[in-house]
């Protein structure tokens, strides 16, 4: 073993020398739940113990491990009887310093709570509890005056959090863009490079560990959700529930529509994105279109990136690996030295800034520009049976009068879709082997209001069997 500076050896062990400041010098963890993360978290705190005492003046031991289940075998070894399958063996343990959960899950928050108000510092990477029960762990974190720390919940292994309540908290923060799913961004990473479909590339996001074995919080933008809303809070000051994130996952995506938005030099990404403008802040997931240009474009597999934009300093990039168990276990050790130098300094660190009381913006009063694919019982360019006279006479007004059998469906979409506020873009058709047809409608900037309306009326178009898709298009 080396010796190093300031520090003396004894047989082998490092040892501080006494600083007289009569602050701790050993920091009891107690770990609850040992599985992808938690186990890695484990492993940097062996292996880096001795870097971590350097950084922190503290040795940082895990004195114990709460697991499910005692009998599960375990990828690493573990000393004698540090596993305990009795939460209380920490919670109650008065010489334990630093609880680190990390099992996850909104069910975990009465454990927190005992935590906290057992007067010991809390790192999570728990969003569900952060996003829709943070201002009563904070309250409580603030009562007891200690550590609550969530950097390993957003961004994996991204520094984001701490980013943006401190070296950012100087400015106004208006927009938030991102990729914040591992999971959902390596399937269409997959789906785009290889021309998967949605289903096989999902079974090989499990095979390679990505994807849950029930897919649904990452496929279907939950998870997604639960980050925006963390990442909104503290960038708008303002408090954001997963509850007030628009979400909608991937499950639709075909490769079609991916192939479609590769000729029009597009990407195809689940975009989280929060934005404020005077009283109001949007927030959204859902997949979108990009150019290919676009530097999200190009973050792939599990990465995540998240774009800030703040008044003062412009445009922000964070980039690393969203999602898997060192990278995430590193942002919790990040966590757990500053709860240890806290604790040394006799300071806490315990909450988010909530002064602004903003709403949402409604939904359906968000613009964009949308990709409609439409599913057509014939081709497009072909006159359907019956034409828009009806549709004309109800919704259009005047100009949709068209004579029985003479009008395609193309060229009703194209006249229909204006009258109702949605200007069209670009329009193109796919003729099928077996007789029917996709007609692609790429839209100028409209309201989500004007889209449902127009998705009603357009099921009612002769020649039209549904709308398969719609598709954000961002550029
Ligand atoms: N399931 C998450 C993801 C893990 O795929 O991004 C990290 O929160």
């Amino acid at each position: 073993m080396h010796n190093i500076r300031g520090l003396d050896t004894d047989g082998g062990e490092v040892v501080r020398m006494p600083d007289g400041s009569g602050k701790p010098r050993v920091m009891n963890i107690g770990l609850i739940g040992f599985g992808t993360v938690g186990t890695a978290v484990y492993q940097i705190l062996q292996q880096n113990r001795e870097e971590l005492r350097l950084q922190t003046r503290v040795d940082l031991r895990v004195k114990r491990i709460v697991v499910r289940d005692l009998t599960k075998p375990r990828p690493v070894a573990v000393a004698e009887g540090l596993l305990t399958d009795n939460p209380q063996d920490v919670l109650a343990d008065p010489e334990i310093d630093i609880v680190v959960e990390m099992v996850g899950g909104a069910h975990l928050k009465p454990v927190l709570l005992q935590a906290l108000a057992s007067g010991k510092a809390v790192i999570t990477a728990n969003k569900e509890l952060i996003a829709d029960h943070g201002p009563e762990l904070f309250r409580t974190a603030e009562a007891c005056d200690v550590d609550l720390l969530f950097e390993g919940s957003v961004g994996g292994g991204i520094p984001i959090l701490r980013p943006l309540r401190e070296t950012l908290a100087a400015g106004r923060i208006r927009r938030i863009m991102g990729i914040v799913n591992g999971t959902t961004n390596y399937i269409l990473t997959q789906m785009s490079r290889e021309g998967k479909s949605f289903a096989a590339a999902l079974a090989e996001a499990q095979l390679a560990g990505y994807a849950e074995a029930d897919p649904t919080a990452d496929v279907d933008g939950h998870d997604a959700a639960r980050k925006l809303a963390i990442l909104a809070t503290i960038a708008f000051h303002s408090r954001v529930t997963t509850a007030d994130v628009y979400a909608e996952g991937i499950r639709r995506i075909t490769p079609a529509d991916i192939a479609y938005g590769q000729q029009r030099g597009w990407a195809l990404k689940l975009l989280a994105i929060a934005a404020q403008e005077g009283e109001q802040y949007e927030a959204r997931v859902h997949p979108a279109f990009i150019p290919a240009t676009h530097p999200l474009a190009s973050v792939n597999d599990a990465f995540n990136a998240i774009y800030v934009h703040g008044e003062e300093v412009g445009e922000t990039m964070f980039y690393g690996r969203g999602a898997g168990g060192m990278p995430t276990a590193s942002a919790v050790i990040g966590d757990i030295v500053e709860a240890a130098k806290n604790r040394r300094r006799g300071v806490s660190f315990s909450e988010v800034q909530q002064y602004n009381d903003w709403s949402r913006k409604e939904q359906v009063r968000v613009l964009s520009r949308y990709y409609l694919r439409v599913a057509l019982t014939q081709p497009a360019a072909e006159p359907a049976a019956r034409t828009l006279a009806l549709v004309g006479a109800g919704a259009a007004g005047e100009g949709s009068q068209f004579a029985d059998g003479q009008t395609s469906a193309r060229q009703a979409v194209e006249h229909l879709l204006p009258t109702y506020g949605i200007p069209v873009a670009y329009l193109s058709e796919y003729r099928r082997p077996d007789g029917t047809g996709d007609l692609v409608v790429e839209t100028g900037l409209t309201t989500e209001g004007a889209l449902h309306t127009m998705r009603e009326v357009l099921h009612g178009v002769p020649g039209v069997a549904a709308i398969t898709n719609i598709i954000r298009i961002l550029n």
